[in-house]
C-alpha cells in the first residue's frame, strides 16, 4: 500500500541522519523542505524530497497537499488519561479560593480519582478512557505514554494497566504504559507510608513485570507525597523489575529529586515548575530529557517550567500535556504547543522540536517516530492551507490541523 503526498508548501521536522533528541541552540533549528513529496509505504515513511525529485509512483492513493503542511504527530510523553469520572467540582472549589494542596490535603486530589476509579470496572473505565483517547488522537498526537497511579490498590492499579494494554492492542497509536503506583499515599496508609512502598515493591512490581503491563517506573517526588529517599528506593526496586525510571518532580518544591532521578538513569524528569541553578546543572551532559507540562501551569495557575533559562544553558526540553482529571484535563498537544511559545518564550522551532522529536526520546520512541526519517512510522499531520508552521503556536486555541495519519491511514 503506497500513499503519495505532493506538493506539500513545507514538509516540517526533516531529519535524514537519524537523531535521538535536540538540545540547547538545536532547539530552534527545524529542518524542512518546501515544495516537497513525501511517500509512505505499508505504514512507513519510505522517501522525501524536493518536487522536482518525485518519482513516477502508481497509486490511486494521492493527497494533494497544495498550501499545506506536513509534520510528524505530536508525541505527548506524559499523561494520565485512563482515570474515572472528573474533578469538576475541585475545579470550582478552586476558582471560589482553595489551593491545589489544600484540596488534596482534605482527600480530594489524586486521592479523590483513586476513590472514584476504585469502584468503577474495569469495562467501564475502558470506555471512559477510550473516549479520551480517539479525542487526542484526532487533535495530532501520533504516540503517547499513559500511567497508571489512580488505583492505589494493587487489584485497582492492575486494573488501569490492563486499561492501557487494551488500548494499546485497540488502537493504531503508539502507547507507552508507565507505573505510577507512588503516586500518593491512600487513606489505608495514611501512618504506614513505608508499608505501602512495600506493597509497590513486593506485590505490585513483580505482578506487572510477569504480565508486562508497563515499560516505566514512576513517582511523584514532592513535599508531602514522596522523599528522594522514597524515589531512589523505588526507582531502584523498578530497575530490578525491568522497568525504566521516570518521575514527577519539582512541581512545587525543589527537594532534590532531580538529581536522583539523573543519578538512578531516569529517562525523563517530568514537570520542573521550580528549577534551582543546581538542578539545571544536574541535567547537562545526560541523557536524562527534562518535560515541561504548560497546561498543567495554565490550569492551576502555578509557575511556568524555566524553558528559557534551561534551553539557554544547552539542555534539551521536551512539551506533554499532562491530561488528567486534576491538575490538566486537556490533553491538545497543539494548545502546549502554543502555550509554550505564549508563556515560556519558546520559538516555534524549539516548541515543534520539543513536542515531537524530543518527546519521542522521552518515550524511548525516537527510532519509531517524532520526525519525517525514512523508515520511522507515518504518523502524520496534514495541516489546513495555512502561512507557515509559526502559524499553529500563532493562532492558539484554533485547529490548523486538517487530517491525520497514523502508520500511513488517514483516521476518520
Ligand atoms: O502530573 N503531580 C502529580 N500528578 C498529576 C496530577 C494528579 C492529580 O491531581 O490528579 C500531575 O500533575
Ligand atoms: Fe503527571
Amino acid at each position: 500500500m503506497k500513499t503519495l503526498f505532493k506538493n506539500i508548501k513545507e514538509l516540517i521536522q526533516v531529519r535524514t541522519e537519524p537523531i535521538s533528541f535536540v538540545s540547547g541552540k538545536q532547539m530552534n533549528v527545524l529542518p524542512t523542505i518546501k515544495n516537497a513529496f513525501l511517500l509512505v509505504e505499508n505504514g512507513v515513511i519510505s522517501n522525501f524530497g524536493s518536487m522536482q525529485d518525485c518519482p513516477t509512483i502508481t497509486t490511486d492513493k494521492i493527497v494533494d497537499a497544495s498550501g499545506k503542511l506536513v509534520l510528524p504527530s505530536w508525541c505527548d510523553s506524559h499523561t494520565h488519561i485512563v482515570y474515572a469520572g472528573n474533578r469538576e467540582g475541585e475545579f470550582v472549589d478552586r476558582i471560589n479560593g482553595f489551593t491545589y494542596e489544600e484540596i488534596a490535603v482534605r482527600g480530594g486530589g489524586i486521592l479523590n480519582s483513586a476513590k472514584q476509579l476504585q469502584e468503577t470496572s474495569e469495562e467501564e473505565l475502558y470506555q471512559q478512557s477510550k473516549v479520551r483517547l480517539k479525542d487526542i488522537i484526532h487533535s495530532g498526537t501520533g504516540a503517547i505514554e499513559i500511567k497508571s497511579g489512580y488505583g492505589l490498590t494493587v487489584e485497582a492499579e492492575l486494573k488501569m494497566l490492563r486499561v492501557i494494554k487494551r488500548l494499546k492492542e485497540t488502537f493504531p497509536i503508539e502507547i507507552k504504559a508507565t507505573f505510577l503506583g507512588a503516586h500518593a499515599v491512600p487513606l489505608k496508609f495514611k501512618n504506614n507510608k513505608k508499608g505501602y512502598l512495600q506493597l509497590l515493591i513486593n506485590d505490585m512490581m513483580p505482578k506487572i513485570s510477569e504480565e508486562k503491563l508497563a515499560e516505566f517506573v514512576d513517582i511523584f517526588c514532592e513535599s508531602g507525597y514522596f522523599t528522594v529517599e522514597d524515589t531512589e528506593l523505588i526507582l531502584r526496586a523498578g530497575i530490578k523489575n525491568g522497568l525504566t525510571p521516570k518521575i514527577h518532580v519539582n512541581q512545587f518544591t525543589a527537594i532534590g529529586g532531580v538529581k536522583a532521578g539523573v543519578k538512578n538513569g531516569a529517562l525523563s524528569v517530568d514537570h520542573l515548575e521550580v528549577m534551582r541553578n543546581e538542578d539545571i546543572e544536574v541535567l547537562k551532559g545526560t541523557s536524562t530529557m527534562p518535560v515541561a507540562l504548560p497546561s498543567c501551569s495554565y490550569f492551576l495557575s502555578i509557575p511556568y517550567t524555566p524553558a528559557r533559562k534551561m534551553i539557554d544553558a544547552g539542555l534539551p526540553l521536551a512539551l506533554a500535556s499532562d491530561y488528567n482529571p486534576g491538575s490538566s484535563p486537556s490533553g491538545n498537544m497543539n494548545f502546549v504547543v502554543a502555550t509554550a511559545c505564549i508563556k515560556m518564550k519558546m520559538t516555534p522551532e524549539e516548541a515543534i522540536n520539543a513536542a515531537t522529536i524530543n518527546g519521542a526520546y522521552a518515550m524511548g520512541l525516537e527510532k519509531e517516530v517524532g520526525s519525517i526519517t525514512v523508515g520511522k512510522k507515518a504518523n502524520l499531520l496534514l495541516t489546513k492551507p495555512i502561512p507557515s508552521y509559526g502559524f499553529i503556536p500563532y493562532a492558539f486555541g484554533n485547529s490548523q490541523i486538517e487530517k491525520v495519519y497514523l502508520k500511513g491511514l488517514e483516521i476518520e
